[in-house]
Order: C-alpha cells, then structure tokens, then sequence
C-alpha cells in the first residue's frame, strides 16, 4: 500500500510518530499503522439538530464499509446547525462551521473523509470546508423524513407550517387544527421533505458529483441508506487510493449539471448562495448571472412542494434523481466526473420514471423555463434573485407603491396594523436583513401579508428583501438583493409610497424615483433595533469579513483554498 498522509503522523520510531501511535491505541491494533487509509467520518449527529440525528447510524455503516476495504474510520462529530432551533439564524453559522470542518480535517492523521450532512447548512458547511482542505472527499446525505400526514391530509413540513399559519391568520383554519398538526409535521428521522434547502441541497451535491449516483433522495429511514452508506465507506477507501480529490470533481461542468438539476427540480434559491461559495473555495469562475444563462430554459419536471404537490418519499418511489437527469442528459456536461471517477451521465442510461404524476417527461414538463432568474435594476446594482416557479404568474410583471420596513421587528410590530397604508397592488419592502445587516443573512424575505388583506382573500403580493426565503416557502419575493441596505445598498433609499417596478421576463427591478431626488437621500440603514448586544466574538468576526449575496456570502479571508499540508509538529 502506497505511503498515506496520514503515515506523516504514524510512520517512524522517534518520540512524536511514538506520542501519536500511543493514543491511538486506545482502540485501534498496530497494524492500523501500517500505512492504510484512514477515513475521517464528519459527523453532523446532534440532537438539536433533528434533521441529523440519525446520523450515529448512518456512520456506523459507514465504518463497516471503510474497514472491509482496508482503511480504517475514525468518528469526526463536528459543528452541527439546526435550521428551526438555532438562532438568530443558521445561516450566520455557515461558514463558522465551513472552517472548523477544513481546520479539524487538515489538523488531523486522517487521508480521505466521509461527510455527513442533512438539515440546510450542514451540507454546504461540509462541502465547503471540505472544497478548501482537498483532501478526498464524499458526501452522504441524511436522507428525507417520510409524508406526514394530519386529519386526512398530507403535511409537507415548512411549506404547510407557513400555509397554515397563514391560513389562521386569515381565519380559515381554527388555533386548534393548527397547534394539533404540529405532532404529524415530523413523521420519521431525516430532513425536511418538501423540496426546500436540503433537499435541494441534496439533489445538487449528487449533481455535483460529490455522491455515490443515486443516494440522494434516499428516504432516511430506509434500509437502502444504510447499505449506500457501507457502499460508500468502501468507495471513500478506494479514492484515497486513487488520489481522487474534491478539486478533480468539482469543476465548471459539475457546476452546470448543479444548475440544471437545481431548475429541473424546483429547487431552493438558498442553493445559489450555498453553490457560489462551495465554486469560490475551489477558484472556479461561478457568477449569479450564470444560473440564469444555464437554468432559465431548464424545464420543472419534479413536482414537489412549494412550487408542486408531491414530497420527497414520492420523489424517490417515482424513479429519484437520476430519472430526472435522464429527461435533460443532454443539458448536463458529459465529461464531469463522480466521486467513482466515471462520469455522471453514465449513470442515467435506463432511468426510467415510474410516477409521471411526481417526475414529467421532458416533452410534458410541469413549467417550462423553471430556473431562477437574476434580476437587475437601480435597486439591485449587483444583483438579485426570484423564484419564478414559486411565485404568482400575475405578478410577475408588477408595478405597484412601497411599503417600507427597516427591520424585521418593525415589520412584526406594522404588519397587521389596520391602520398601515397598503393594498393588494402595493410592495413590500424589508431590509436591514442581509449579511451584514441582520447578521446572517435570516429566511425572513417571505414576509406575511397584512392580515386585512389576507382576509380580503389576497394570498400573494410582491416582496423585496435583502434577506434569503426559506426553500419551503413561496411567493413572489424578490430576494438576495445586493449590495443590501446596511452595506450602501439602493434599498437603504427607499421611502413609502415610491413606486417599484418587477419585471421579470425582462430580468428587471427599478426604484421610480429620478436619480436627482434618490441623491438627496440618506440611506436607511438601521439594522439592530431589538437587537442590543455590542457585536463581539464570531458575529464581529462575521460582520466585518462577510461577503454579498451574489458572491455567495463566504468570509472575505475564506475564499480559495489552503490544502492539507501541516508544515510544523505538536511538540
Ligand atoms: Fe432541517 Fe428543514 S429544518 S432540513
């Protein structure tokens, strides 16, 4: 066996490879020394963290898998962010637990690694973490949680939590229906099972490359995932062993089948953000404007919710990902690889849909041009970013007058107030909730709509924020807009009454306001109301190094790549 990485620690006889054997033989033989692959398992398992709490399990098999090819596993929990219990957002944690995952995998004996990841922004964090130390690499994804299902009806968890909320402040749905459905929400282990930001998040990682073909998607508790996850620990032996890094598969064509999957099956516009950093790891030219080009003739053949009907389970009982990709291989760059080392492409021959209610074929797709579109105007000089399959198509060329809030507190505080100057036609408008300015960037874009015009019957209106939307969510919010307020944004200059002008087919979002009279303006950039801690520690750290939605919102100082080399010894 060829000399490993980790044979730096091991292989010798002085003090230092004496002092790292000796600990390690607090469970592992002399001859796990000997130079064999030894495979760190990221593990995300948390308990507060729902989403991946299964993951003990998970690696496990893993373990078995690593250790009947040769190599030998090694259990790596690391930094764990579960999306509906941390706060103020996960997102500000993100790249905190990008970097502990790259300084922990290159600090550490370990040749190759084994990912973990299910809830939001465990999958991003290890991919980018992993992108930067590029060391050989291979995601498994946690799996979705099955159909819940409440009184007779299905519940797809995030998207029906904001359906029936609404629903109850319309008065269509009692308090009681409502706190009741909650024990049904999360019916198993695994993730969200609508096609929100991990799902989306999944279905991309395999696009990417990062995967075994044909896990994503896996129902978490399906014995299925337990043997794709021995498969995998085999696999992750037999890339150390052939060198195979996380730079080999990730390229811009492995970046446009992530494109095209993230259009082809409605998928999350957190996945643009996630995407952005994972390519700026690598030093891969990835541009927001590139998911326009590449995906707006993407056709939506997946119809799960938000944007359809169906869930994840469903998703997979119709044929999975790979029956999807079948439907556009021609889209889809044929020489980017897997982590098996052959191309993605090969592995669709003979996918075939077995559901064409939940997959369309190409010829009969659920909405054509399904792509997120990037929008640009005088109030998003840098950019920002809509989900047209998951908006409302009468509004998706609007104009309509301005109502403002600076904070998320105000809008809370304003929203339902009978008195607040808004109908059907106007725009609202909220910031001070972008990277810098929240901090982290919250999936608050998705603003409620005003109860008097919920009970009017109004179930969308046009939303603009500096903030992200959750993957569950709908509507037609415009989102990501950048640069945001607190950073000088255009936005900061907006005033009640203003008129805004979304043009989507036109790719547009303009302030109607004369430049003379928008020069006269101070820029609104209240950020922190409610908010009284001084900024110290990581979120200091955050604020001043964080980049803009259409770089992907990655640490100034993170972007790029350090590789795994460790000049200096312990001792
Ligand atoms: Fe974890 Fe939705 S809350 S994936």
């Amino acid at each position: 066996m060829s000399k490993s990485r980790s044979s730096e620690w091991y292989g010798g006889t002085d003090r230092n490879t004496y002092l790292h054997r000796a600990w390690m033989r607090r469970g592992l033989p002399a001859h796990a020394f000997d130079g064999r692959p030894h495979i760190a398992i990221a593990n995300t398992a948390s308990d507060l963290n729902p989403c991946n709490s299964h993951f003990d399990e998970i690696a496990a098999s893993v373990k078995e898998g690593v250790y009947e090819a040769g190599g030998i596993p090694l259990n790596l929990p690391v930094v764990s962010l579960g999306e509906t219990q941390v706060r103020p957002t996960a997102m500000l944690w993100r790249n905190m637990a990008a970097m502990a995952v790259e300084e922990l995998l290159r600090a550490n004996p370990v040749d190759g690694v084994v990912l973990l990841g299910a809830c939001d922004k465990t999958i991003p964090s290890l991919l980018m973490g992993a992108a930067s130390v590029d060391l050989p690499a291979v995601f498994i994804p946690g799996g979705p949680m099955l159909t819940g299902t409440f009184r007779g009806q299905v519940l797809g968890c995030g998207t029906d939590v904001w359906r029936l909320s609404e629903e109850v402040r319309a008065d269509a749905v009692s308090q009681e229906f409502f706190v009741e459905s909650e024990s049904s929400m999360i019916r198993s282990r695994g993730h969200c099972n609508t096609m929100g930001t991990a799902s989306s998040m999944t279905m991309v990682t395999e696009a990417l490359g990062m995967t075994r073909p044909g896990i994503a998607g896996i129902p978490a508790p399906d014995s299925r995932l337990l043997e794709a996850s021995h498969a995998t620990g085999r696999l992750a032996v037999e890339m150390v062993e052939k060198d195979r890094r996380p730079s080999t598969i990730l390229t811009a064509g492995s970046f446009r089948n992530a494109i095209v999957t993230l259009a082809a099956v409605g998928g999350s516009t957190n996945a643009v953000v996630h995407l952005l950093a994972i390519a700026g790891r690598l030093g891969i030219t990835l541009s927001l404007d590139d998911f326009d080009r590449i995906g707006a003739g993407v056709p939506r053949l997946v119809d799960l919710q938000p944007a359809g009907r169906y869930l994840m389970e469903d998703l997979y009982r119709a044929g999975g990902l790979l029956a999807v990709l079948n439907q556009v291989k021609d889209l889809l760059d044929p020489d980017a690889i897997t982590v098996t080392g052959r191309p993605l492409v090969e592995y669709l021959n003979g996918q075939q849909i077995w559901d064409e209610a939940v997959i369309a074929p190409r010829d009969r797709p659920f909405q054509e041009d399904a792509g997120i579109a990037v929008l640009r105007g005088n109030l998003a000089p840098s950019g920002a970013i809509i989900k047209p399959a998951a908006a409302s198509p009468h509004l998706l060329r609007h104009t309509g007058r301005a109502v403002v809030f600076d904070t998320i507190e105000d809008m809370h505080a304003r929203i339902d107030d009978p008195d607040l100057e808004v109908d059907a036609d106007s725009v609202l408008v909220l910031r001070g909730c972008g990277p810098k300015g929240y901090p982290g960037m919250p999936e608050v874009a998705n603003m409620p709509l005003p109860k008097k015009l919920l009970e009017q019957g109004v179930r969308d209106m046009v939303r603009v924020c500096d903030g992200r939307m959750s993957g569950t969510a709908y509507g037609t919010v415009v989102l990501h807009v950048a640069p945001e307020a607190a950073a000088g944004g255009p936005l900061g200059l907006v005033r009640d009454g203003d008129e805004i002008l979304l043009d989507v087919p036109a790719r547009r979002i303009d302030l109607l306001v004369a430049p003379e009279e928008l020069a006269g303006r101070h820029p609104n950039a209240r950020t922190t109301e409610g908010y009284a801690a001084p900024l110290r520690g990581w979120e200091r750290l955050y604020v001043d190094h964080v980049l803009q939605a259409d770089t992907g919102v990655d640490l100034d100082f993170l972007v790029g790549s350090s590789g795994s080399k460790v000049s200096r010894e312990s001792h």
